[in-house]
């Protein structure tokens, strides 16, 4: 049966940095907790893109690279909670931005697991024939959802986006997943909020338009599902952890990945980190993390790599790739 493959993958981030201390002039918070509890140092703002903007320029620099005319591709589909719109969906301006008059096109809400939720239904198209190639791209300008006066969420996120092409392969690819939801537990990250109001209804309270997060909630989650995820995964494939090149993870924390290092027994080289670049990008930053290790060469063809996203919904989900 024809795998899918990762065919090319590029990112964008919003040429605006802010680091910690500069942050730490406009809320009460400082350089030393911020790195010492999250392993962030700054982060890419958006002076004004929106999400799409950056998604059109990580679309264009894929058709680019790989030389692919826009009207070959077959679908688009954007991994995204911060979407310019709730309708038209945000893989809709991409699809018109780009001019690829021949794809279908929509987003997936899965936050932090959203660019895994997202390759797996690419992956699904691309095994059944109906597609021969797909950009699948994780995208969050999160700066325009954060309440900038509370410290407990502003200093953790960031805006930036990245994505892949796909295409059928041989060999090799996307060679298995895992995904999971657990909605008991949806309020512990919410963003966003529209309550019912109508001619007929009266809304009940306000709005929390902003990302709220039960940061510790969020924290015993992670550091207990992404271990049982990525070794239930790697059991369901007989492949072993020393047959893993590297772990790419979410970008929440990096005291979340030293626990789930250690609970995997793997060494926590194996696991890619660049959030104290760009903190957390939700859906964004796995493929972030992919593309910047493209660029430093560290992913050699027949590398097998897993990559786990996990957060809001709650949502997990990770992915056996051999590149
Ligand atoms: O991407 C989606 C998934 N999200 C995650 O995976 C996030 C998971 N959670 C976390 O990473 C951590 O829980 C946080 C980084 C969000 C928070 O770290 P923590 O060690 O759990 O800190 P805390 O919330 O328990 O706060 C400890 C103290 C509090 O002060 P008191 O009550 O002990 O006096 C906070 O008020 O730190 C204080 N604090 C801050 N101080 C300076 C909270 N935020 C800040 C801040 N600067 N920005």
């Amino acid at each position: 049966m024809t795998n899918t493959g990762i065919v090319a993958i590029d990112c964008y981030a919003p040429q605006r940095v802010v680091t910690n201390d500069e942050l730490s002039r406009f809320v009460d918070t400082n350089d030393e907790w911020i790195y010492s509890r999250t392993g962030i140092k700054k982060r890419h703002l958006s002076m004004g893109e929106n999400t799409s903007d950056i998604c059109v320029e990580v679309a264009k620099r894929l058709i680019e690279k790989t030389g692919t005319k826009p009207e070959e591709i077959d679908l688009i589909v954007v991994g995204t909670i911060s979407p310019d719109y709730a309708t038209p969906s945000t893989a809709c301006l991409v699809q018109g931005a780009i001019g690829a008059l021949n794809a279908f096109a929509f987003d997936v809400s899965a936050a932090c697991s959203g660019f895994v939720y997202s390759l797996s239904v690419a992956d699904k198209f691309i095994k059944s024939g109906q597609c021969k190639k797909a950009i699948v791209i994780g995208a969050e300008v999160l700066s325009k959802i954060m309440d900038w006066k509370d410290r407990t969420t502003c200093v953790l996120f960031g805006d930036g986006a990245a994505g892949a092409l796909l295409a059928p392969c041989e060999n090799g690819g996307i060679l298995a997943e895992s995904l999971g939801a657990k909605g008991e537990d949806a309020l512990k990250l919410t963003a966003s909020e529209r309550k019912v109001e109508n001619i007929f209804v009266e809304k009940d309270g306000e709005n929390s338009n902003y990302l709220q997060m039960d940061g510790r909630a969020i924290f015993n989650f992670s550091t207990k599902v992404v271990p049982e995820n990525v070794k239930g995964l790697m059991d369901k494939c007989g492949v072993s952890a020393d047959e893993i090149k590297y772990v790419i993870p979410h970008q929440a924390n990096s005291r979340i990945i030293d626990v789930v290092a250690r609970k995997l027994k793997m060494p926590v080289e194996k696991f890619y980190l660049n959030l104290s670049e760009y903190g957390n990008t939700s859906a964004a930053s796995i493929p972030l993390a992919l593309a910047e290790m493209d660029k430093k060469g560290l992913l050699e063809k027949g590398d097998k790599i897993i990559i786990v996203g996990f957060g809001g919904g709650l949502t997990w989900g990770s992915m056996l790739i051999q590149w």
